[in-house]
């Protein structure tokens, strides 16, 4: 690990984002940037139309670029990242990321069924909530449930379907957008008005910094996340199982058939989920194992080891290598939690930017988060914000390549 994963956020910390306090902070840093949002774009930033909502609202694209040729594009529309161009260990530029060229693609009735929030910016409540319910301070809220029993990544309209307002920047630290987006009291049966500000940071470090605020009037759980689903040999290819992962996780956190976890924090060894040591998505995928069984796959939450000092600094959460390309994604987080899901409800139903069908686990999702269904379990760490505190996480992709070639291969 280089020492950017963590000196990057240090700095995010105290320069470009400032320290944030609350809704008027908020409100400060958005005026202070508005400069940038009229048509003048800071340099390596463009904006151009992605189409409109049914509601005739403007969906903006954001096309940022690092020095190394990096290139993210993103949209207000759920915060969603539509492509991510990387190098591979040849130079040649791929979009690394599953997604589509249009806003139709987007609201379309078979991503609607299918929903797989290709990319887009998760809340309040990134993972499951048991029975769409759960009761703070004496009372029982009610969430709309959408996933079986259960409410998943907000209710029916979660933040990834919310028209964020966006002002783009370019600082010492690289270019990027601020998103913002404030929950009104009761959305989606969530209490507290919630005023939510995202950072996407791309530097010439060729790391994606994603910085996570909230602050709230009422208590309230909060656990917001990033869904963009990875191919490290582009997009439209083949499934992942040839990608070689690693997991800085000693324990996970076993499941019920509805992917609820039943409360343990189990051990990794002996099972398909010890990713300690890099090990093939493929390798064990195949065995007889009821988690396996009960989420088709990998879709299970990976309680991360922290590295001792490293106070509330990212640390690596996961490195997955695609042999052939030589990419290398690293994943570090404040987060105790990694969400990793193996596509496995992809079934070549949606068809990608470049003509090519999703197939079944072609693309892989690590999830930075705390734990499923915390407001009901209480062995599990917090996620109640309280109006008198600032929500606050941060996490740090990092692209990079390899050039070894004896890697293990999946074919
Ligand atoms: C969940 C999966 C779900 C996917 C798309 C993931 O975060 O864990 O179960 O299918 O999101 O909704």
């Amino acid at each position: 690990m280089t020492r950017h994963l963590f000196s990057l956020p240090r700095c995010l910390g105290i320069g470009l984002l400032g320290v944030l306090i609350g809704p008027a902070c908020l409100q400060a840093q958005a005026q202070t940037m508005s400069a940038t949002s009229s048509s003048a774009m800071p340099p390596g930033i463009e904006r151009s139309s992605f189409g409109r909502l049914a509601d005739g609202r403007e969906v903006d694209c954001y096309r940022i670029t690092n020095d190394n040729g990096i290139e993210m594009r993103v949209i207000n529309y759920g915060g969603i990242i539509v492509s991510l161009k990387t190098p591979d260990r040849t130079g040649r530029l791929d979009d690394i990321v599953l997604g589509f060229d249009s806003i139709g693609d987007y609201l379309s009735d078979t991503y609607r069924q299918a929903n797989p929030y290709f990319g887009a910016l998760i809340g309040r409540y990134g993972n499951r909530i048991a029975n769409g319910r759960f009761t703070l301070d004496g009372e029982t809220y009610r969430l709309p449930t959408n996933d079986g029993p259960n409410t998943l990544h907000g209710g029916d309209v979660g933040f990834n379907q919310r028209l964020w307002h966006v002002e783009p920047f370019s600082s010492a630290e690289g270019r990027g957008l601020v998103l913002t987006y404030t929950s009104p009291d009761g959305e989606q049966g969530f209490p507290g008005r919630l005023s939510t500000r995202v950072s996407y940071t791309l530097t010439d470090d060729n790391e994606l910094a994603i910085d996570y605020r909230a602050r709230t009037t009422r208590a309230t759980p909060v656990n917001l996340t990033q869904h963009s689903y990875f191919n490290l040999k582009g997009e439209g290819s083949a499934s992942v199982l040839d990608h070689e992962l690693m997991i800085n996780a000693s324990a996970y956190t076993p499941i019920d058939e509805t992917l609820i976890p039943t409360g343990e924090i189990a051990d990794v060894s002996g099972t398909p989920f010890d990713f300690r040591q890099p090990t093939l998505i493929g390798a064990r995928m195949g065995q007889k194992n009821t988690q396996l069984a009960y989420a088709k796959g990998y879709d299970h939450n990976f309680v991360l080891s922290k590295t001792p000092g490293q106070g509330d600094l990212p640390t690596l959460a996961a490195r997955v290598i695609e042999p052939r390309s030589g990419r290398v994604l690293e994943v570090a987080t404040t987060e105790p939690g990694l969400q990793f899901y193996s596509g496995n409800f992809l079934d070549g139903s949606l068809t990608g930017k470049s003509g090519r069908p999703y197939t079944h686990r072609s693309g892989l999702a690590l999830e930075t988060q705390h734990f499923p269904d915390s407001p009901n379990q209480p062995n599990f760490p917090s996620t109640i914000l309280k109006p008198d505190e600032t929500y606050h996480s941060q996490t740090v992709y990092r692209f990079s390549t390899t050039a070894s070639e004896d890697l293990p291969h999946a074919d």
